[in-house]
């Protein structure tokens, strides 16, 4: 039995996870941390039975309530600081909240080499995005150049998304586009037309309603492009990746980014 605290449990991605992991018979669900809702109780959230388990914003409370892991559905604001916290308490973390900044995970991974507990950063738990990406490197040595659009719900708070910096970092390994971010003769009239950029790729963020988590990498070369796209049409689309991770993590070494460290392609 693995005892599981939900941080983040209140939000979009921690109900939605939080309703399929009660389900399963080898996770028990030990604490739920939130800055909402404190004090409700987590049967509630599912509109199940009472559990007996509340809504916390208290890392005291977490501790006590002695998790084998923490899973972290927050966001950009407090991700950072609950894993300082998790490494701290010696507590394994799966880091699904997406916003970290690349020094930020830098200092992670040097913490990490140092401890016992894993700390796990999956910025994308399904596993079309993780053949995306995989596809998008191996197509890279054959284009002349690359750009990524990344479309998401009108709701998500950091950009560019977690899987568009990770997928620049990964094409970026097989070929490094762009040295800069304009050409010598390019010039953006409208500050931000060209996009952001990272890992020598221009990446472009679009944010509406309606959108879930869509990707597509597009490389062009003379006469032709080659689009690799992603689409999340509904949450459900993170539970499998998310359940190998917990099934997994203890396998792993002290850090590990991305699913790809669990899927062999
Ligand atoms: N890894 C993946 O596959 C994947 C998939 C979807 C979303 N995400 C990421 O997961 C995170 C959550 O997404 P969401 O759509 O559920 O967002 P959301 O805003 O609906 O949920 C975030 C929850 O975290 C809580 N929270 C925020 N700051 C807090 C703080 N300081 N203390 C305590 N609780 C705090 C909020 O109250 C909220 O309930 C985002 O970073 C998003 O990008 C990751």
């Amino acid at each position: 039995m693995k005892n599981i605290a939900l941080f983040g449990i209140c939000g979009k991605m921690g109900r939605s996870m939080l309703s399929e992991l009660i389900l399963e018979q080898d996770i028990k669900i030990v604490a739920g941390f939130d800055r909402i809702n404190i004090g409700t109780d987590i049967g509630i959230l599912t509109g199940r039975e009472i559990s007996g388990i509340k809504v916390t914003d208290k890392y005291e409370d977490i501790k006590a309530a002695k998790p084998d892991l923490v899973i972290d559905f927050t966001g950009p604001e407090v991700v950072y600081k609950n894993i300082l916290w998790a490494i701290e308490s010696k507590t394994n973390i799966i880091v699904g909240a997406t916003g970290l900044s690349k020094e930020e995970i830098d200092i992670v991974k040097e913490k990490a080499k140092k401890i016992k507990s894993k700390v796990f950063i999956v910025p994308n738990f399904s596993i079309g995005a993780v053949m995306m990406v995989r596809l998008s490197s191996l197509a890279a040595s054959y284009f002349d150049n690359c750009e990524i659009v990344e479309m998401h719900h009108d709701k998500k708070k950091d950009a560019p998304s977690g899987t568009a910096i990770a997928t620049a970092t990964a094409i970026n390994k097989k070929k490094n586009f762009n040295a800069l971010k304009f050409l010598s003769d390019e010039k953006e009239t409208i500050e931000g037309s060209r996009g952001a950029f990272s890992d020598g790729i221009h990446i472009h963020s679009i944010r509406l309603p309606g959108l879930l988590a869509h990707q597509s990498v597009i490389f062009g070369s003379k006469g032709q492009t080659l689009t690799i796209k992603h689409d999340s049409i509904d949450r459900s689309s993170f539970y499998a990746g998310l359940i190998m991770a917990i099934r997994n993590i203890d396998k792993l070494p002290n850090f590990s980014y991305g699913l790809e460290s669990l899927i062999e392609i």
